[in-house]
């Protein structure tokens, strides 16, 4: 006779001052979702607002309703359009609008069922419905998984910038299912691992070797179950780490941006879309990294050693054409600018980084001129 084994889910705790909660990766994944919800105390009965976007609902709607369903829970589904084209604020009138019309209370919840975009919107949304419901993100894709659902920062672009419109508002769950990667597109998969490799580089040397062992990293084929789910725990662990320090980014939250500075500068100039978010952090890495070693932070080998990554991921690393006045003028309208002054994350060596408010703008323009070579 056969008996069935349940995985068992790893779980990663988030203690915050005022709220904890846990992330939940892999086990029994999406079809546990009932399970899951009703063991941090939701009770049967509950409205639920699921929202997702067409290309996670055709693959996992049903199976994520029906364990909501099985649980006894009350689930609306909302699938609003793809992309970060909707991450605005007329989306979120529609969240509001079908929150209405599911006659959503303060004890009800929202779900976010999706990538980084409709995980950002979903938190937003409940964040200012009723002042303030309960919300569980479920990140499909990779870059989701690994840095937007945990942590509680949540919003829309203005149409002036991104995420200029936003709150910090903590899931009550993460619950991350590794196996939806497999429907994820490579060159969205080949963007989050922009991420993981920041992780590595930031705060944890044993991941980055991790990588460096494994033979191709475009793919949950590629890498396989296990591993990946190896690769989540200590990614989602990193993050954990730092937001539970510092959970409004007063301080050290800020090395998470490692690699955005100059990441932000290719999306803003190259025009958002030229460029996925996780290939602009890619090329921005190798770009710092090439900073980290004409301030003599780290040595050759090291960031080497970054750039093998990264391309072995299929990540781009080569900065592109762009004039060097506006790349310098972008630098001054970044989010992270504070008191004029531009901060740096710089590595100083593979698993440590700090934050720099001294870097000059001669630094700046030798260091591009050099990063291709
Ligand atoms: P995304 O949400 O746009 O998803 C990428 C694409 O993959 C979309 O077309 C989506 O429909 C599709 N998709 C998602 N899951 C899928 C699956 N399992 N199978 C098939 N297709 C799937 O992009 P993203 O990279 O996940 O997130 C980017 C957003 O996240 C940005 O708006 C960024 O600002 C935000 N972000 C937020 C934080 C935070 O801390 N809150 C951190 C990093 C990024
Ligand atoms: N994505 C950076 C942060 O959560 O702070």
């Amino acid at each position: 006779m056969f008996s069935i084994v349940k995985r068992e889910a790893h779980r990663i705790p988030i203690a915050l001052e005022h709220q904890s909660y846990e992330v939940v990766i892999g086990g029994q994944g999406i079809k546990a979702i009932g399970e899951e919800l009703l063991m941090i105390g939701f009770k049967k009965g509950l409205k639920i607002l699921v929202i997702t976007n067409p290309d996670v609902a055709e693959p996992y709607s049903e199976l994520f309703i029906k364990s909501l369903k099985k649980s006894g829970f009350v689930p609306t589904l909302l699938v609003l359009e793809a992309g970060e084209g909707q991450k605005n604020q007329k989306s979120i009138g529609l969240i509001h609008d079908a929150a209405y019309s599911s006659k959503l209370e303060r004890g009800s919840l929202m779900i976010a069922l999706g990538g980084g975009v409709i995980g950002d919107m979903t938190g937003f949304a409940a964040a200012t419905w009723l002042r303030g419901i309960s919300v569980v993100q479920v990140p499909t894709t990779l870059l989701a998984m690994v840095d937007a659902s945990i942590g509680g920062k949540t919003g829309v672009n203005h149409p002036q910038g991104k995420n200029l419109i936003g709150a910090f508002h903590q899931p009550k769950l993460v619950l991350i299912d590794p196996e939806t990667l497999s429907t994820l597109p490579t060159r969205e998969f080949k963007a989050g691992m922009a991420e993981v490799i920041k992780y590595a580089v930031i705060l944890d040397p044993e991941l980055f070797n991790l990588l460096e062992e494994l033979s191709d990293l475009t793919s949950l084929s590629k890498i396989g179950s296990q591993t990946l789910e190896k690769i989540l725990i200590r990614s989602a662990k990193a993050k954990a780490k730092i937001v539970v320090l510092d959970e409004r980014e007063g301080g050290i939250r800020a090395i998470l941006n490692y690699g955005h500075t100059f990441g932000h500068v290719i999306e803003t100039l190259c025009g958002y879309g030229t460029w996925l978010h996780g290939e602009a952090v890619a090329i921005g890495m190798v770009a710092v990294g090439e900073l980290a070693l004409q301030r003599k932070n780290w040595k050759k080998e090291e960031a080497d050693r970054q750039k093998s990554l990264l391309k072995k991921a299929g990540l781009p690393t080569k900065w592109p054409k762009l004039n060097l006045d506006e790349v310098i003028n972008t630098l001054h309208g970044d989010k992270k600018v504070k008191d004029g002054v531009i901060r740096f994350v710089i590595a100083n060596k593979i698993g440590e980084v700090k934050v720099y408010n001294d870097v000059t703008k001669n630094e700046i323009i030798n260091c591009l001129s050099k990063v291709n070579e």
